[in-house]
């Protein structure tokens, strides 16, 4: 479905709710289904990827029922069953990455699948690791479809090259079906939703600077009220700081340490951005962020900064477009292997709608600040990252651009162009 996004005249203001964070209702969905008991999802994530991992755990026999729009109870004996089909990730790395470590120790057979984004996304990252603990996987050429005879697990120190939320919850996830102690060491921390959750469901886990540690655990039923999606947010964030005269208040965002890169990018940047009502729920910090539109100046992101704002960096390209001087983005290679190659495509289209950037191997450079012209169709790849970064890159160009595939949005933020509308002229 093509989108034409047409430049804003007026400032974006007002106040939203940003739906559900998708990296924390994976976990909540997956791990309660490995809890015997009743647990309840609040604010559960409506984006298609989390939908995926819903409906794996109900082909592997958990029960899970909707109580109200947005709030799911999972009801588990503790123990999947083998299932009749093969298991759709759909779009979802993250799915399919946690839910091999999940499967790799069961007594059971089972496939998990994917569609053609994911079909070409690496799976060795997980593969090895999982191997080297006993799991027995076979792949086409290390991705998907991935094949996992259960196996009985043994425990693994495993060092990582690769900073990886998603390789590491996956080897943490096996490490509770393993025999002994299995340790994941990662050279920068990444998210750390997976540690938090199973600790506060009684798993016995520990944590020293980048090493996780996790032995064979029962898990107790989860209570949870998932926060909004700081990833998500950060649409808005730019959004607020490039449309001239704007504020934006974005209410009850996850604001985990290890996810809140982005903010001190715009702070690094000059960007007025504040954090208010800060709280704590269920384990993960909270908080409401309000944003001005500002004048800002180019920075460098490299190294520990990568991990904490990954996802977001298709979007900072479109703000740091809008920055006086000069942003490196450096070191976040694995860029390349998200639903698209996020450097190739991003530069590319920022290039077309006027931006001066260079790819680099592992990043890009930006010189800014230029005007955006636009005036073309962008394409986006299946990638709903994508697709909302070059929205919010139509919001200021000269010209409307169409895009190309905007129902890729529904991947994770299906309510993005509604609640961007609430804004405009607010
Ligand atoms: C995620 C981790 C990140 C991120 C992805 C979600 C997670 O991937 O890009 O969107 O929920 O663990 P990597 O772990 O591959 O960096």
């Amino acid at each position: 479905m093509k989108k034409q996004v047409i430049p804003v005249t007026a400032p974006l203001r007002g106040q939203i709710e940003i739906p559900s964070d998708k990296s924390i209702s994976h976990r909540a969905v997956m791990f309660s289904s490995l809890a015997k008991g009743r647990s309840v999802i609040r604010n559960f994530s409506k984006g298609a990827d989390c939908i995926s991992s819903l409906n794996v755990c109900r082909k592997l026999g958990v029960s899970i029922n909707y109580l109200d729009d947005k709030t799911i109870e999972v009801i588990s004996d503790g123990v999947l069953k083998e299932p009749a089909a093969p298991l759709d990730c759909g779009n979802s790395g993250t799915t399919m990455r946690l839910m091999s470590g999940i499967l790799a120790g069961q007594n059971f057979n089972s496939v998990l699948t994917g569609d053609e984004s994911l079909s070409k996304r690496p799976m060795k990252r997980v593969i090895e690791p999982l191997s080297l603990m006993g799991a027995d996987i076979a792949s086409n050429d290390n991705k998907a479809p991935l094949t996992v005879n259960g196996k009985k697990l043994h425990a693994v120190d495993y060092i990582s090259k690769l900073a990886s939320a998603q390789v590491k919850s996956c080897v943490l996830l096996a490490g509770l079906f393993a025999d002994g102690v299995t340790s994941f060491t990662e050279p920068v921390r990444s998210r750390d939703h997976t540690e938090r959750m199973l600790k506060s469901m009684g798993a016995d886990i520990k944590i020293d600077g980048n090493r996780v540690s996790v032995s064979k655990s029962e898990l107790k039923p989860l209570d949870i009220t998932v926060p909004g999606d700081i990833s998500s947010a950060a649409f808005f964030i730019v959004a607020g700081l490039v449309v001239p005269e704007s504020e934006i208040l974005l209410k009850n965002i996850g604001v985990n340490p290890a996810r809140t890169g982005i903010i001190d990018v715009v702070k690094r940047m000059g960007g007025a951005i504040e954090l208010l009502n800060e709280r704590d729920e269920q384990g993960e910090p909270v908080a409401d962020i309000r944003v001005k539109y500002s004048k800002l100046k180019g920075c460098e992101i490299s190294g520990a900064d990568i991990p904490r704002l990954i996802d977001e960096l298709p979007v900072i390209a479109v703000l740091a477009a809008q920055a006086e001087g000069m942003t490196v983005v450096k070191d976040a290679g694995d860029l390349r292997n998200k639903e698209a190659d996020r450097i190739t495509t991003v530069v590319n289209a920022l290039k077309l709608i006027g931006a001066d950037i260079e790819e680099k191997t592992d990043g890009f450079v930006i010189n800014g600040k230029t005007e955006l012209r636009g005036g073309c169709e962008l394409e986006t790849f299946h990638d709903h990252r994508l697709v909302m970064s070059y929205y919010v890159a139509g919001l200021i160009c000269k010209e409307p651009v169409v895009i190309d595939g905007f129902e890729w949005s529904k991947i994770s933020f299906p309510e993005f162009e509604t609640l961007m509308e609430n804004l405009k002229g607010g």
